[in-house]
């Protein structure tokens, strides 16, 4: 099956997210947001957290597609009481007349339908895509070609949005990961049960949760053990999730005991918070200080485990007026504890963009990008 996925603001990260669940010979074509992939697994927009809505393809034309057969297409294939048309090259007066004209067919079948004019991601699970009372019909035109598609699924803004801002214990000050970067995280580590030792507030376990993993957590403050508890059994009422599939407790991350998980996926500290007026030498010196603690974290994490582990870690990076401040040697010291970086986009991949080694996550003003590694501990 061929499927169009509209990727997420980060879209190399979202194609290293679909490359590292669907494998990498999925990949069929690229278009600035678009992404075409074949699989033969149903895509589960639920699962992936860079993957803003997902259409199945039904058919694809060379050339120009008549607005009667997109009209046929319409009225052939709906089921339920409102449609919607997204298209990347229509106007929206040809999307008003394919509508319209489809409507009237209906109508003199018997049929009532209603349009949907916008089709945002909000309007059309406000307008209840979720419940099945919408279907929504996707145009696209890539590379001479024109694909009719059905959406099959759209990204659960508010579920995601309601876990980061509705969770009983948050702290901004911590610097907590966003839900979807998260689940991205999760999904670029593989399956297994998963383990943060720097959980904070229990963000990366919340997303494995909802993924149906088994999951660890601890930290070093007693509090944070406190909060990730009280926000498990808040998303336990709210999400369904089976909390004996939790086990969160206080420690050291330089002092790791536990070997009982498959994949570590984590963010270390961010350092203070910033104001902006830190200058240069602060800022290099608090980075040190972060990149030894990394160092002794991935140290003691490969003496507790005897296994091959894969870790996904986010890393600050911080953002000066005149400069960008890096863990500058994590990758030679963790190459010399026994770690080597996976590639989160493969070299001589098919849609040829460039490998990727890390990701910058990053937002307009924000004083700490976080840059995304796997890395890859085979015992010697
Ligand atoms: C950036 S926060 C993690 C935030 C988390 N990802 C979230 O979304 O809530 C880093 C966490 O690491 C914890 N921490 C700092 N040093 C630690 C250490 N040596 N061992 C374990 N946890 C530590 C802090 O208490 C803090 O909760």
């Amino acid at each position: 099956m061929h499927y169009i996925l509209e990727l997420g603001r980060n879209i190399e990260l979202s194609v290293a997210e679909i490359i590292s669940v669907y494998g990498a010979e999925c990949l069929v074509s690229i278009h600035s947001e678009y992404l075409v992939i074949e699989t033969d697994e149903n895509v589960d927009i639920d699962k992936l957290g860079g993957v803003v809505s997902v259409y199945k393809i039904a058919t694809e034309v060379e050339g120009f597609l008549e607005e009667k057969d997109m009209i046929n297409f319409v009225v052939n294939n709906l089921e339920s009481k409102h449609i919607g048309i997204e298209s990347n090259f229509l106007s929206k007066s040809i999307i008003d007349n394919v509508l319209k004209r489809s409507k009237g067919v209906l109508k003199s079948k018997g049929k009532s339908v209603r349009f949907l004019m916008n089709t945002k991601t909000a309007t059309i699970l406000g307008s209840g895509f979720l419940k099945g009372k919408v279907e929504v019909y996707g145009f696209f035109r890539f590379a001479g070609k024109v694909f009719v598609a059905a959406l099959e699924g759209v990204q659960n803004i508010d579920a995601y949005s309601g876990r980061d801002f509705k969770k009983p214990y948050r702290d901004a000050k911590l610097g907590m990961l966003p839900p979807k970067l998260a689940r991205t995280m999760i999904n670029l580590a593989g399956e297994g049960k998963v383990y943060d030792p720097f959980c904070g507030t229990g963000t990366v376990l919340m997303e494995a949760l909802v993924d149906k993993r088994q999951v660890l957590g601890s930290d070093i403050q007693q509090q944070n053990i406190f909060g990730t508890k009280e926000n498990l059994d808040w998303l336990e009422s709210r999400f369904g999730t089976n909390n004996s599939d939790a086990e969160v407790f206080v420690a050291d991350a330089r002092k790791i005991s536990r070997s009982d998980f498959d994949v570590v996926v984590t963010e270390g500290y961010l350092g203070k918070p910033k104001k902006g007026n830190e200058s240069l030498i602060e800022l290099r010196d608090e980075m040190q200080e972060i990149e030894d603690l990394y160092v002794d974290f991935l140290e003691s994490l490969k003496n507790a485990v005897e296994k091959e582990v894969i870790v996904v870690v986010s890393v600050p990076v911080f953002v000066s007026n005149t400069k960008r401040i890096y863990c500058e040697n994590l990758v030679e010291k963790l190459n010399s504890l026994g770690y080597s970086v996976s590639a989160l986009i493969p070299n001589g991949n098919k849609l040829e963009l460039e490998a990727q080694d890390s990701f910058l996550y990053k937002r307009k003003d924000q004083k700490v990008f976080r840059q995304i590694f796997r890395l890859t501990y085979i015992p010697r």
